[in-house]
């Protein structure tokens, strides 16, 4: 029982830490209140969050109408990043400003929504004496022992969120200049007020974590206590068996979702969190414990995600992001044609170089860098454009192959580049699987957020056998390929999830392994040029690529007709063409209209593909 009454201990002490948080916070609330803005929302954000809760239960709402909704305090956040434009200041987290980032300060996180740990009760509100205080968008709970009827619990939803797989590394620059400045003023601030509770609250947590009772608990392989007590929910600190090497390089966050609609928040999905920073040990105590089923859960998942490995984030606003917010120059600029023009010749100048002045390849290549899946009908992912460039040696891969690859790399936000090998095929984890010990889903190679670029590297292939490991990863990849779907492995049933993910196939032209919509046979006629591309340029083909891709598309009827009577006449004259073929071909209409920045498809545009198509397949003969 030792254990517990340090756990009781700690909770008192954790709650006076957070009292005189409060009243420092006060202070300065009332300091800022005469000197200018009342609120600091960027290094207090919880005094915002309280001030606008007793404003409202001043204005005699029933904190039991809070639960689920915001209390005005969501409000006063958009306002203020959005309208007041502060959002750019506000640091994002990363494996750099983790080290200088304060908790209980306001940070961003952008990234992928890796899992979903399902949902936590909390102590939303309680009654502290006469008053009524929130614990809403933070960890620390904080109420009189003994239990009381004027509690309210609430429900909040754990994310696991991951950098976007693949991310590269100039999608970072930017915010880190916007991060600066906050920087520099936070480091002054920081000087300027000590935050005593914070360091209060950490050496508890040393404290408690070092008593003998928990440390068993922990060697036992969790610290879940639900065996001695049911009112207590303690997260382990050490056991990190279950961070992944991919976790330790890259920052990952346990988001904390606050009254959103389930369907808002999916799998997969790219989003940018703000909210509130936590770092110390979560310490949940409730005396009301009705349902001890749920709160045995969510123990489990927390006990795996040590909060100095995974910080926690109590989400205020979130928004979801596309590729464009990964770019640097503004994505609200109107595409001109002119320049579009332009761009779009100096990009295509660019890619012919890289592939040894092989023009078709270049005109392909530039098609295939602008597809994406815009619709699904039946089962076919209507705007997928795979590209596999064949008749490449191993020595050919090594110059054009790098080349290509970090051109790729420098073009598009988000891209990954697998070998494929046998050894590779029958080691590789490419679906996620589902952990039933941890309640994690282990992320697999082909768990990618929407617009992700995957290169396969099929030149280092080797004869030899594919096992049963193999075998199944060469049918996931050959499932994206065709269908854009990865099956998800939950161990007792598979779960079928859509993705859009452009692949890019580099072969010696041996393989069977899958088959990418087009196949061009590479004919470099030069060494691959290896050319210094000025920032601005790179930025202009990186907007370019990401602005035409999302271009509206349709075909008018007189258009329609010509198109129409193209395909049936080339249909008769070859008639293994069949209607993947067929919608290839409109698809790639599509895509050249799309890369003069154009809407609708001219017969001019039309013509190119035909032409192009008329040149790909002499060369296939
Ligand atoms: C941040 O500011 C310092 C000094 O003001 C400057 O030397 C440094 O280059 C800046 N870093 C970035 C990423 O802009
Ligand atoms: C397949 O082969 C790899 C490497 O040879 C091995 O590590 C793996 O365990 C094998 N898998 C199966 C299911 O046999
Ligand atoms: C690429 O093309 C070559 C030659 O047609 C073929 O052997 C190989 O299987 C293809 N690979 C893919 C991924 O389509």
């Amino acid at each position: 029982m030792i254990w517990r009454e340090n756990l009781l201990l700690h909770i008192k002490l954790a709650a006076t830490a957070s009292a005189s948080l409060n009243s420092q916070s006060e202070r300065k609330e009332r300091e800022s209140e005469m000197v200018g803005p009342k609120y600091d929302c960027l290094a207090n954000p919880l005094g915002a969050v309280r001030l606008t809760f007793e404003k409202a239960i001043a204005s005699g709402a029933d904190p039991a109408s809070f639960d689920g909704k915001d209390w005005g305090a969501v409000d006063l956040f958009r306002q203020f990043l959005f309208e007041d434009g502060a959002l750019s200041h506000v640091p994002i987290l990363n494996p750099t400003t983790i080290k200088w980032v304060q908790p209980n300060t306001l940070v961003r996180f952008r990234g992928m929504i890796q899992d979903m740990l399902g949902n936590e009760f909390y102590a939303g509100a309680y009654k502290d004496g006469s008053v009524w205080r929130t614990n809403k968008f933070m960890d620390v709970c904080q109420y009189p022992m003994g239990s009381s009827p004027d509690m309210r619990i609430w429900e909040r939803r754990l994310l696991y969120c991951v950098p976007v797989p693949g991310q590269n590394s100039w999608t970072e620059s930017l915010s880190e200049v916007a991060m600066n400045k906050t920087s520099q003023q936070r480091e002054k601030r920081q000087r300027m007020e000590d935050d005593a509770s914070n360091h209060m609250d950490l050496v508890l947590v040393d404290e408690f974590e070092s008593s003998p009772s928990v440390k068993k608990m922990r060697e036992n392989g969790h610290a879940s206590p639900s065996s001695q007590s049911k009112d207590s929910v303690i997260e382990g600190t050490s056991n990190t068996n279950f961070v992944t090497n991919a976790e330790r390089n890259s920052l990952p966050c346990l988001v904390k979702i606050y009254d959103c609609p389930e369907s808002e928040l999916k799998l997969n999905e790219v989003f940018e969190f703000v909210g509130v920073l936590t770092l110390d040990s979560d310490v949940m105590a409730d005396k009301n414990d009705q349902d001890e089923s749920s709160y045995g859960f969510i123990e489990d998942e927390l006990v795996h995600l040590p909060p100095e490995k995974v910080p926690r984030l109590h989400c205020l606003i979130h928004r979801k992001l596309d590729v464009n917010d990964f770019l640097h120059s503004s994505p609200m600029m109107e595409p001109k044609p002119q320049l579009v023009k332009e761009t779009r010749e100096s990009l295509l100048r660019h890619l012919t170089s890289i592939l040894g002045n092989d023009g078709i390849a270049a005109h392909l290549m530039l098609l295939h860098l602008l597809s994406r899946v815009h619709a699904r009908i039946d089962n076919v992912a209507v705007g997928k454009l795979s590209l596999n460039l064949t008749c490449l040696s191993k020595e050919s891969v090594s110059v054009f192959g790098n080349q290509i690859r970090l051109s790729v790399q420098n073009l598009l936000p988000f891209t990954q580049c697998i070998p494929l090998t046998v050894n590779y095929l029958n080691t590789a984890s490419l679906a996620p699987k589902k952990d039933y010990q941890t309640n994690r889903l282990i992320p697999g190679v082909l768990q990618l957020a929407d617009g992700s670029h995957l290169i396969i590297d099929e030149t280092q292939l080797e004869t030899g056998t594919l096992n049963s490991t193999g075998v199944e990863n060469a049918r996931l990849l050959k499932n994206l390929m065709e269908f854009q779907k990865v099956e998800y492995n939950f161990e007792y049933y598979k779960m079928e999830m859509i993705a859009d993910v452009q692949m890019l196939i580099l072969s010696e032209g041996k393989s069977n392994i899958v088959p990418a919509d087009l196949v061009i046979p590479f004919q470099p006629s030069s060494a691959a040029s290896f050319e210094v591309v000025p920032a601005e340029t790179l930025e202009a083909w990186r907007w370019y690529l990401a602005s035409v891709r999302s271009l509206p598309h349709s075909i008018e009827s007189d258009m329609q007709k010509v198109v129409e009577s193209d395909l049936v006449a080339a249909r008769q004259a070859d008639r293994s063409l069949g209607g993947q073929d067929l919608s290839r071909l409109l698809t790639m209409g599509r895509l050249m209209s799309a890369s003069f920045g154009e809407t609708s498809l001219s017969l001019e545009h039309w013509q190119m593909v035909k032409e192009l198509e008329r040149l790909r397949r002499e060369r296939l003969k």
